[in-house]
């Protein structure tokens, strides 16, 4: 059943781009138009919300902050993100033209059980983005928006969280659709690059695996890693970090690129591996040129500073010590390809290490207690 790959997690790993293409299945009426079937809150209720408040835990969580950027960016609707078992536990500022967004590929999460019942019982309409058909978050929601990962087997999620990321940029496409924030043609353009993104993942996995592995196994004694990002970039690095924390059992943090001068940059010494995510170069803006800069930075006080970036970014070799390529795409859409490396990295250095990638120790795939 691990489909002829030593764990649950490699074959998982490598399900990703149909993870990916099979989320994206279906969506599209005859109008050419973005529908989402199970999506059975009233169009004029989604017209009026005024605030998105997205709930998840771990993994999930990530996804979400991937979701803010891309909600606000092409909805224009305030969008913030919460560790499901923060939100319960305080009084967040919740009315009826609330949606709440709660992601979960078990569906069966408690922390995120609890915080959905909190939403509803304020007023708020509840989506949920699930992988698990029928499971508790989706029967206790307003709606529904299936991720379309098939079941994930090991511990660590990998293509749940990718799948995620789409389930949510589904949604902020149809919510930008529904409301007039986008034109069609502009819709179509976005949902055209993401029908690209398997094939491109599926080349991360024929080109660079290999690469990543031998780099993984060459830094198995590692004891920390730091792991930088910018905008999109930022929720990629902390899932990188949060992969090699609960696969690897080393030290791992993740930052925001732009907040390495106030404080993290005391932690960089000669040796310490740096991790920096590069984001788009599409455009060459002041984001791609200020993380360039934090290579620089990093690299002048010793780091060994390894750097996923887009292919042709040749320019970054002069100061990394190691680059993971990943094929172009849009700045919005990277993290679905640059998160692959990640995942890699984390699985064949916990297997260097001779560690049981499928179950770490001190974890359940499914967190069912509060
Ligand atoms: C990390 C991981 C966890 C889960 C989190 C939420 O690899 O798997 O952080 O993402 O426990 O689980 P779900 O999505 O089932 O609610």
């Amino acid at each position: 059943e691990k489909g002829g790959f030593p764990s649950f997690m490699d074959k998982e790993i490598h399900d990703q781009p149909q993870a990916v293409a099979d989320t994206l299945r279906g969506r599209f009426g005859l109008d050419g138009r973005l529908q989402l079937s199970e999506m059975t809150i009233d169009e004029t209720i989604l017209k009026s919300v005024d605030k998105i408040v997205v709930i998840a835990c771990g993994t999930a969580a990530y996804a979400g902050q991937v979701a803010k950027y891309a909600i606000e960016h092409w909805c224009r609707i305030p969008t913030e993100v919460e560790l499901a078992h923060e939100f319960r536990y305080r009084d967040p500022v919740v009315t009826e033209k609330t949606l709440v967004v709660a992601i979960s590929q078990s569906g069966e999460t408690m922390d995120t059980v609890m915080a959905v019942r909190h939403a509803r019982e304020q007023g708020a309409k509840v989506i949920a983005i699930c992988n698990t058909f029928g499971s508790t978050i989706p029967r206790e929601s307003d709606g529904v928006l299936y991720t379309h990962a098939g079941p994930e087997i090991a511990v660590a999620s990998t293509k749940a969280f990718l799948s995620q990321v789409v389930a949510c940029y589904l949604l902020g496409l149809y919510l930008a659709q529904l409301r007039g924030n986008k034109y069609n043609d502009e819709i179509q353009l976005i949902l055209s690059e993401l029908e690209t993104i398997p094939g491109k993942i599926e080349r991360i996995l024929e080109g660079t695996k290999q690469q990543i592995t031998d780099f993984a196994i060459r830094h198995k004694d590692e004891q920390s890693v730091l792991f930088l990002g910018r905008h999109v970039g930022y929720p990629v690095a902390m899932e990188g970090a949060l992969k090699l924390k609960e696969l690897a059992y080393i030290h791992a943090e993740g930052f925001a690129a732009g907040e390495l001068k106030h404080g993290p940059i005391a932690l960089i010494d000669e040796g310490q591996m740096v991790i920096i995510v590069v984001p788009s170069s599409r455009g060459r803006d002041s984001l791609h040129a200020k993380v360039l800069s934090n290579i620089q930075e990093v690299r002048a006080r010793g780091a060994n500073a390894v750097v996923i970036a887009e292919e042709g970014e040749t320019e970054v070799e002069e100061f990394a010590s190691e680059v993971f390529y990943v094929p172009e795409t849009t700045t919005l859409l990277a993290p679905l390809l640059a998160t692959v490396p990640l995942q890699i990295f984390a699985m064949e250095l916990a297997t260097a290490k001779d560690l049981d990638v499928d179950q770490p120790r001190n974890l359940a795939k499914s967190v069912t207690v509060e």
